[in-house]
């Protein structure tokens, strides 16, 4: 597989010589951030053909089948302060997005603040985790993390995800090679880490447009309040409106929300 994404990547993708590919591995956000954590520089990836503890946000798990999916972990380094680079994970929905568009011919919505949506069902998500140097506000490096279900039929998920959950094959009927997925999404991450800052706001009004939430009336977890969803800030935060009028403003490690009806 590692040969297949090298044989795609451009001469010039500046990942191309820090690939890590598993076969298996607990989770690849954990392999990047230990090797981030001993000096792996930007733009560093790794894969896994199966996570045995793939992780999402909130503590969730993150189901990744023997081959079914893309599992990979990007290293970022964007030389600025925690407050600057917010939008993130918003950012890295975009250029999966973005990458899926380029392969598949379908654009996946995202459900704030990270999940990747098909057909009103979860394709995917982002798990973004951050280390700050020691004593300032600076971010030392960040691992993103991109789940997305490829070539699961509904009945291979496990049966409480049957109703949620979708993979790429499931929605549009075909097979797509996970090699030129994996090598769309590393050349959009090495575009994103050089323009993370610069470019924030083209990031956010992708975003805000691709954001299926805005608009909608959403259930407030983990406090199970109901609310309508109004705009996404420049930090990526969630302005909610409650049914009391009064305006709240969610941040991603505070909350996560679901549909009135449903999951989105
Ligand atoms: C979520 O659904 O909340 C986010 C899911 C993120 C899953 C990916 S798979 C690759 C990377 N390794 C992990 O353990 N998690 C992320």
């Amino acid at each position: 597989m590692k040969e297949q994404i090298l044989s795609l990547l451009s001469a010039e993708c500046p990942a191309r010589d820090t690939l890590y590919w598993f076969d298996s591995t607990d989770s690849t956000n954990d392999r990047a951030k230990l090797l981030a954590k001993n000096g792996a520089p930007a733009c560093s990836v790794v894969m896994a053909n199966h996570q045995t503890n793939g992780r999402g946000r909130m503590g969730r798990s993150f189901v990744s089948d023997d081959g079914a999916g893309i599992y990979l972990s990007f290293i970022v380094r964007p030389d600025c302060c925690v407050n600057a680079c917010m939008h993130l994970t918003g950012a890295v929905a975009v250029a999966a997005c973005d990458a899926i568009e380029s392969v598949c011919a379908v654009r996946p919505q995202i459900k704030w603040i990270n999940d990747l949506i098909l057909g009103n069902k979860k394709l995917g998500g982002i798990l973004t985790e951050l280390s700050v140097v020691m004593n300032t506000d600076r971010v030392d490096y960040a691992v993103v993390g991109i789940g997305i279900n490829c070539d699961q039929w509904q009945n291979d998920f496990p049966e409480n995800l049957q109703s949620i959950a979708t993979s790429l094959r499931n929605y549009t009927g075909k097979s797509f090679s996970r090699a030129a997925l994996y090598a769309a999404i590393i050349e959009r991450l090495c575009i994103l880490q050089k323009s993370l800052i610069c470019n924030k706001e083209d990031y956010l009004q992708s975003y805000r447009r691709d954001c299926i939430t805005l608009g909608k009336q959403v259930v407030l977890l983990p406090d199970e309040i109901t609310a309508t969803a109004l705009s996404v800030d420049e930090e990526c935060a969630l302005f909610v409106r409650l049914a009391d009028g009064t305006v709240r403003r969610i941040i991603s490690g505070e909350a996560s929300i679901r549909g009135v009806g449903g999951y989105v």
